[in-house]
C-alpha cells in the first residue's frame, strides 16, 4: 500500500551541454503513516524531487501517484485543487503572509478551498492550539520567533487534513531550541499517523524518520530504516556508503 509513489520520475533543466538531470529516473514508494527523510549534498535534486511529488513542478517524464490519482496527468486547475485538498507544504523560509495574523495564515488555504469561514476559523484555532501557539493567534509573523513561524506554517500545512505533508528543510532557518520544538511537533504528527516526507541537511531531523533516503546526482543512492523499522535505534548509523 502506498499513498505517494514516483515511477521513473525525471526532471531535466536546460539542454545540450547545459543539460541538468536534477531528478533522474527515481522510483519511490511512501506508505501511509510513514515518515521519510531525503538527505544528500546540495544540488543533488532533493527540492526538485519534493516539488515534483507535490505537483509544484511538472516532471519531464515518469509518473507521480497520490493515492489513486496521477498528478503528472492533471490540468493546472485539478492540480491546484489537489494541492489544497490533499497536500501540505512546509518550506525553510516559512512563506507566511506578512500582513495576516497567525490564525489568518492558517485559515487561508481552507478559505481558498471553499471551507465555510466559521469552520475554517474553528479548525485554525484548534491547530494553533495543537502546535502550542493558541496565545499567538492574533500576532503577525513579524512578532513571532522563527520557530513559532514554522509551527504556524506546519499548522497551515495541516488545515486541509492532507494525505501527505511535504517539508523542504523545515528546520534550516531555526536555532537548536526551535528545531527541537518543530521536531517534537513532527514526532507527534508521526505518532498520529500523518504521512510526512522531509528533505533535510540536519541529521537530527533525519533521525526522526522511519526511513532515510540518500540522494546523489538526481538518483536515490541508498536507504536506511530507523526507529524500529528494521532494528534501527533512531540513529543514523549505517547511513554512509
Ligand atoms: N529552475 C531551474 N533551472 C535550472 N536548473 C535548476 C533549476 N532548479 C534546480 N536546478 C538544478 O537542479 C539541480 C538540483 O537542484 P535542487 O534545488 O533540487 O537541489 P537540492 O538537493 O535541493 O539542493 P540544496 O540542498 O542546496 O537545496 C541543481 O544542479 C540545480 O542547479
Ligand atoms: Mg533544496
Amino acid at each position: 500500500m502506498t499513498v505517494l509513489r514516483a515511477v521513473r520520475l525525471r526532471k531535466e533543466y536546460g539542454r545540450d551541454a547545459g543539460l541538468v538531470r536534477a531528478v533522474d529516473e527515481v522510483d519511490l514508494e511512501v506508505r501511509p503513516g510513514e515518515t521519510v527523510a531525503i538527505v544528500g549534498p546540495s544540488g543533488c535534486g532533493k527540492s526538485t524531487l519534493l516539488h515534483l511529488l507535490g505537483g509544484l513542478e511538472r516532471p519531464t517524464g515518469g509518473e507521480v501517484h497520490l493515492a489513486d490519482r496521477r498528478l503528472d496527468r492533471m490540468s493546472e486547475t485539478e492540480l491546484s485543487r489537489m494541492r489544497r485538498k490533499a497536500l501540505g507544504f512546509v518550506f525553510q523560509a516559512f512563506h507566511l503572509v506578512d500582513e495576516l495574523t497567525a490564525r489568518e495564515n492558517v485559515e487561508l488555504p481552507a478559505l481558498l478551498a471553499g471551507v465555510p469561514p466559521r469552520t475554517a476559523r474553528r479548525r485554525a484555532s484548534a491547530l494553533l492550539e495543537r502546535v502550542g501557539l493558541a496565545d499567538r493567534a492574533t500576532h503577525l509573523p513579524a512578532a513571532l520567533s522563527g520557530g513559532q513561524r514554522q509551527r504556524v506554517a506546519v499548522a497551515r500545512a495541516l488545515i486541509g487534513r492532507p494525505l501527505v505533508v511535504l517539508a523542504d528543510e523545515p528546520t534550516g532557518n531555526l536555532d537548536s531550541a526551535a528545531t527541537a520544538a518543530v521536531l517534537r511537533l513532527f514526532g507527534s504528527l508521526r505518532a498520529e499517523g500523518q504521512t510526512l516526507v522531509i528533505v533535510t541537511h540536519d541529521s537530527r531531523t533525519a533521525a526522526t524518520a522511519d526511513r532515510v533516503i540518500t540522494m546523489r546526482d538526481g538518483v536515490l543512492a541508498g536507504e536506511t530504516r530507523l526507529n524500529g523499522g528494521g532494528g534501527g535505534l533512531g540513529t543514523l548509523a549505517g547511513l554512509e556508503g
